[in-house]
């Protein structure tokens, strides 16, 4: 059990030094605080984790995590109370480590700026409950000059207080995709630090020393480039993905299979074979906002990003197109039940933030169709968040498609790999099958009786 006494006292270096494990302050236990605060757990350092939400840190210290995120609840099982406890008290945080990891929610706001009231909120009281050397490190995906900002909330409100307290400031932006993130942060592609002092960056390059150690790329940098890496990072993964959705509806004119078009392009090493997939457009609570962030950015400095404007309207088209896909199929949607398999933006996580299959369900309620639904994690989400979709949520993929005019996949999960149309052909009312993930070859689906409907192609 750690006492939060007893070596807090100490600077992370000098703990590092006698071989003590560091004492790591996790500001939000949302997502990537979350598995921030339990992978550094992992590594042997003891965390502590606050969030005001005192609801979820009751639910944490009995071991109830909030998300769903592979491999998460066992290390945080594993680690919890030894090496990671649980707080609403933000003085306790900030007494307990030199360490303090902002990992709070950035949403968008109106007109793509983000809303840092959060970070910011977080900056305010770990200064006024500052009693000594702080490293706070910005984790949260945060606008250029974020860093300056955080900063100089700091400075004043220590001169305000009369405290003459040395800090620093980093910018450490996080890499995760939701559904890998454990693994992801475990064996990153890169570590980013954004620095001012070559201190701060010896406490960083201590806390990340394992991965390091393994040959894991270090980029050291300042804060603003360190800030505007995630940013560019995450906007060209939404360009990669909106351009190959351009690809496949010029595929889908000519007659050309997109998939095969985006196997040879991956070939090339110069593009990758990653991120070429096309379908209903991309969701999740970071590429759409990271794009119309860099908008925001792009305002306030007088610039207009045109390629990321495009990125971001050529998804939205996609999204439309998904809607288009079945009511072409489907003709007149009134009192027709459409199935649609998958809720979540991705595989492997429960998360429906800017899920297609939003945009989906609302165009097919008001068309006044039955919609009837299934996704093996997301569906509590869903119920919660959208609880006035009039839709039947069911318990498997069988009964979804029970009297259904069209089954549509949205998402690809493993669970609607390897369907067995036979018996879909039997259950269905109209054999018709949309899968907006390309997961099935068109003449398989075809040869069990059902028309097929691919993206990009026939
Ligand atoms: C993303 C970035 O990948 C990650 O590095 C960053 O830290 C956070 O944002 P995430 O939002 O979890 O991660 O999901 P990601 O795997 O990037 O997928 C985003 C969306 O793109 C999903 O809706 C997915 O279905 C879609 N996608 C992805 C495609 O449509 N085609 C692809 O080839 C890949």
């Amino acid at each position: 059990m750690i006492s939060l006494t007893s070596i807090s006292n100490l600077h992370s270096n000098e703990l590092m030094k006698r071989g003590i494990a560091m004492n790591i302050t996790i500001i939000g236990a949302g997502y990537v605080g979350l598995v921030t605060g339990a992978c550094f757990a992992e590594l042997g350092m003891n965390v502590l984790c606050m969030d005001v939400d005192k609801q979820k840190v009751k639910k944490l210290e009995k071991g109830i995590i909030p998300i769903y995120e592979p491999g998460l609840d066992e290390l945080i099982q594993k680690n919890t109370p030894d090496r990671l406890i649980f707080t609403t008290n933000l003085n306790e945080a900030v007494q307990f480590s030199d360490v303090i990891f902002i990992a709070v929610n950035t949403p968008t706001l109106e007109n793509n700026i983000s809303d840092l009231s959060h970070v910011f909120k977080a900056a305010e009281e770990i200064a006024l409950c500052m009693k000594g050397y702080k490293v706070i490190v910005n984790k949260s995906t945060v606008p250029v000059f974020t860093g300056q900002r955080v900063k100089a909330i700091i400075k004043g409100i220590l001169q305000e207080q009369g405290k003459d307290i040395p800090f620093d400031v980093v910018s450490n932006p996080e890499f995760l995709q939701e559904g890998s993130a454990v693994n992801n942060f475990l064996q990153p592609d890169r570590i980013v630090i954004g620095f001012e002092s070559i201190h701060a960056l010896d406490v960083m390059r201590n806390i990340y020393s394992s991965q390091i150690l393994r040959g894991v790329p270090l980029v050291a940098t300042n804060i603003e480039t360190s800030e505007m890496i995630k940013y560019a990072s995450n906007a060209f993964l939404a360009t990669k993905i909106s351009f190959i959705n351009e690809i496949s509806n010029l595929c889908e004119g000519c007659g050309a299979d997109v998939s095969v078009v985006a196997y040879a392009m991956g070939l090339d090493d110069r593009i990758g074979a990653k991120f070429l997939k096309s379908g209903p457009g991309y969701g999740g609570s970071c590429l759409p906002k990271d794009t119309k962030a860099l908008l925001g950015i792009g305002k306030n400095i007088g610039y207009s990003p045109r390629l990321i404007k495009s990125v971001i309207e050529v998804n939205t088209a996609q999204k439309k197109l998904a809607c288009k896909k079945i009511k072409n199929a489907v003709k007149r949607l009134k009192k027709r039940t459409i199935t649609l398999l998958g809720l979540s933006f991705k595989p492997e996580t429960d998360d429906i933030r800017e899920s297609p299959a939003i945009d989906i369900i609302k165009y097919l309620v008001n068309s006044k169709a039955m919609v009837k639904v299934f996704d093996p994690k997301a569906s509590e989400n869903m119920k919660k968040l959208y609880s006035e979709f009039q839709i039947e949520y069911c318990s498997d993929p069988y009964s979804a498609c029970d009297k259904s005019d069209c089954i549509v996949l949205v998402t690809e999960w493993k669970d609607f790999m390897e369907l067995d149309f036979r018996r879909l052909k039997q259950i269905v009312r109209t054999p018709v099958f949309i899968d907006l993930r390309n997961v099935y070859e068109p003449d398989h689906i075809k040869k069990s009786g059902f028309q097929y409907e691919g993206i990009g192609r026939r």
